[in-house]
C-alpha cells in the first residue's frame, strides 16, 4: 500500500511516498528556519503562510521523486495534531482537497504518534510491544506502545518539554535558532562536570518530569555572571545543562522500564537526535543486554515519511478520517478524536 502523507505540524513542510508502513520512496522537506531565525523562535503567523507557499511544490516534488503519480497512491495521510493550529490548517486542508478530488482514503495522523512511527522505518523488524521515549520541541512523554495504535503515556513533562528547554537555554547563551542542536555540537567540546546543576526529580509521581526550574536556574547563572562581567564558558555550560536534561530523561525511562518490564526501548521526537542521549540509551541497553532503538538522524525531526508510516497502520486498523476532519492544537496521544 502505498501512502502519500503531508505534515504542517510546525515549521518544516513535508510530503512522502511511504510502502506498507516502512519503506520511503520519496521524502521531501522544506525547512522554514531561515524565515524563523531572525526571532528566535517559530512565529506562528509566519509558519503558517510559509506552509501556503510551499506545500503545493513539497507534495509534487515527493510524488516526482517517488516515481508514482496520484493514480498509483493508494491513500492520503496527513498529520492534525497536536500542533500549531494555523500550519496544522493548512496541511489538513490540502490533504482534504488531494484526497476528494482523487477519490482516495483520507487518514489522519497524531504527530507524537507520527514521532515513534519514524523507528518503523528505521528498524523493520521493530514491533509493539516496546517503551518509548518521545522527546521534541513541544513534548516530553514516557509512553507504553502496546499496539501500533494503542498507546499509553504513563509519564510527562509537567512543565516545559526537554526540547523546549534546551531551546531557551541556548538562546540564553547567544545561540542561533534552532538552539537544541547548536547546543549539542558545543557540548561535545565541553565539560558536564565544570557547572553544578540540579537533577529536578518529582517527588509525588515516578515517571513525570520538570525541567523549566533547571531551566531557570542556568538562565538565571548566565545573567547573574554577565552582571558580574564574568564570562561563562558556552561549552562548559553546553555540556554541564546537557547531562542535566538527560539525566533526568533516562532516569525515569530507565526505571519505568525495570517496573514495568520491557527491554526494548525506543526514542523518538527531534530531541532524539542529541549526541549524549543516544549514546547513553545505546551504553545503558549494552548494560543491561537490552535492545535500543534510535531512529536515524534523518528522521528524528519533524519528517513526512513517519507520518506515511504510522498512517499504514491507522489505516489497517480501520482508523479513516472522513471530510469533516480537523486539526487540534492539543491532544493526547491515547484518546484520539
Ligand atoms: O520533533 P521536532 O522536530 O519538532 C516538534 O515536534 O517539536 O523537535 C524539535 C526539537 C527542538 O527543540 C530542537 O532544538 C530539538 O528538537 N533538537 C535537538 C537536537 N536536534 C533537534 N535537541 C537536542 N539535541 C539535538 N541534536
Ligand atoms: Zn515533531
Amino acid at each position: 500500500m502505498k501512502i502519500l502523507a503531508i505534515e504542517t505540524s510546525c515549521d518544516e513542510t513535508a510530503a512522502a511516498v511511504v510502502e506498507d508502513g516502512r519503506y520511503i520512496l520519496s521524502s521531501a522537506v522544506a525547512s522554514q528556519i531561515e524565515r524563523h531565525k531572525i526571532y528566535g523562535g517559530v512565529v506562528p503567523e509566519i509558519a503558517s503562510r510559509c506552509h501556503i507557499e510551499a506545500i503545493s511544490y513539497v507534495t509534487s516534488k515527493a510524488l516526482n521523486d517517488s516515481g508514482c503519480t496520484l493514480k498509483s497512491i493508494d491513500a492520503i495521510a496527513v498529520t492534525y495534531a497536536p500542533g500549531l493550529i494555523g500550519s496544522l490548517l493548512v496541511g489538513v486542508n490540502f490533504a482534504k482537497g488531494l484526497a476528494l478530488a482523487n477519490n482516495l482514503p483520507l487518514i489522519s495522523v497524531h504527530h507524537l504518534r507520527a514521532h515513534v512511527a519514524a523507528n518503523y522505518i528505521t528498524y523493520q523488524d521493530l514491533v509493539p510491544p516496546f517503551l518509548c521515549l518521545i522527546v521534541s520541541g513541544g513534548h516530553s512523554h514516557i509512553v507504553e506502545v502496546k499496539g501500533y495504535t494503542d498507546l499509553k503515556v504513563i509519564g510527562q513533562t509537567r512543565d516545559d518539554a526537554a526540547g523546549e528547554a534546551l531551546d531557551k537555554v541556548a538562546r540564553v547563551m547567544g545561540m542561533p535558532y534552532p538552539g537544541g542542536a547548536n547546543l549539542d555540537k558545543q557540548a561535545e567540546k565541553g565539560n558536564e562536570k565544570a557547572y553544578k546543576l540540579p537533577r529536578p526529580f518529582l517527588k509525588d509521581s515516578e515517571y513525570d518530569f520538570s525541567f523549566s526550574g533547571l531551566k531557570t536556574a542556568v538562565i538565571n547563572l548566565v545573567h547573574n555572571s554577565k552582571q558580574k562581567g564574568e564570562i561563562v564558558d558556552e561549552k562548559d555550560m553546553s555540556a554541564s545543562f546537557r547531562a542535566a536534561v538527560v539525566d533526568c530523561l533516562m532516569n525515569n525511562f530507565i526505571k519505568a522500564a525495570k517496573n514495568l518490564g520491557y527491554n526494548k526501548l525506543v526514542l523518538a521526537g527531534g530531541v532524539a537526535a542529541n549526541t549524549l542521549l543516544r549514546r547513553r540509551l545505546n551504553e545503558e541497553c549494552k548494560r543491561k543486554n537490552w535492545k535500543a532503538y534510535i531512529p536515524d538522524i534523518s528522521l528524528c525531526g519533524d519528517n513526512a515519511a513517519m507520518v506515511g508510516a504510522q498512517a499504514y497502520y491507522e489505516y489497517e486498523c480501520g482508523n479513516v478520517a472522513t471530510m469533516d476532519l480537523n486539526a487540534y492544537a492539543t491532544l493526547s496521544i491515547d484518546n484520539l478524536i
